[in-house]
């Protein structure tokens, strides 16, 4: 079972400080930034409940949505079905292998998605479909956790979360972490406890696993995946990244 799936239905829950909006505003400004014109077909890739998928396309993009857990494509289908966002086209795809009807201006992958590529050649394999599905000279914009963020923000610490939905639903989340230098792979071990209407809690375990890449073997990887570097961002201002950043915004651009 793809890591995520036992946690989509509380997924939004539990990122609900992630601002999308202001998120997509950097996606936009890379867009005038970096490309000739606004693309029209844009793949949100590990979309995961959509959130970005809908927020672009609430903005005039054609979007495509991509993930491996059915469970999180079932939560992003639902949002877009009560939001009435009927256009958007959401497929089950691994990305390390995903296939395209076509190509298409840019791909984002958001929120440390590429931090899940953790087996040997996983990123190479990605950022090869991904170069084969952009149009010459589209975009790829996607963000990692930092390495100082795995060495000294995650490390083997342990959190406890507490939110509420817009719902008034609570959820907890009990968040133990497992950060090996010399793999460079970190578990995360979820529990996750949600309240239903009859006041009692259901708890929910998963464990996910990211990896942890430095500057040098994202650019070896895009370089020879051929692409051309943009830029590291330590924010969504464009500014350079500092030493205390946890996490890096990265444009790169298919060469054809
Ligand atoms: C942290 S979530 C981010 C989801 C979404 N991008 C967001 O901003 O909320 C990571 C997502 O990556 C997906 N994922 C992890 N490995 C994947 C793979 N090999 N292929 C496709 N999706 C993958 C998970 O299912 C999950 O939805």
């Amino acid at each position: 079972m793809p890591a995520y799936d036992s946690i989509a239905s509380v997924y939004d829950n539990i990122n609900s400080e992630i601002d999308y909006s202001a998120w997509a505003d950097f996606i936009e400004n890379c867009f005038n930034r970096f490309l000739p014109q606004k693309p029209e077909l844009v793949l949100d890739l590990a979309c995961g409940t959509g959130s970005m998928t809908l927020e672009l396309a609430s903005r005039g993009y054609d979007m495509i949505g991509a993930d491996y857990s059915e469970d999180m494509l079932a939560e992003a289908y639902e949002k877009a079905y009560d939001k009435e966002m009927s256009g958007i086209l959401f497929l089950k795809q691994d990305m390390r292998a995903f296939e395209l009807y076509g190509t298409v201006g840019a791909i984002c992958c958001c929120l440390d998605s590429m931090n899940y590529l953790t087996a040997d050649g996983d990123l190479e394999k990605c950022l090869g479909c991904v170069h084969n599905y952009l149009d010459p000279d589209g975009l790829f914009i996607f963000d990692v956790n930092t390495p100082h963020k795995f060495k000294n923000i995650y490390g083997n610490n342990h959190y406890i979360f507490e939110d509420n939905d817009s719902y008034g639903n609570v959820a907890f989340c009990g968040w133990q972490n497992e950060y090996d230098e010399e793999t460079k792979l970190c578990n995360f071990y979820l529990s996750v406890f949600t309240e239903g209407e009859n006041g009692k809690y259901t708890r929910v375990d998963e464990v996910q696993t990211e990896r942890c890449y430095s500057k040098d073997e994202l650019t070896a990887a895009l370089m020879q995946s051929g692409f051309e570097l943009i830029g590291f961002f330590g924010d969504w201002e464009f500014n350079a990244p500092k030493d205390s950043c946890e996490r890096w915004y990265i444009v790169a651009r298919a060469k054809k």
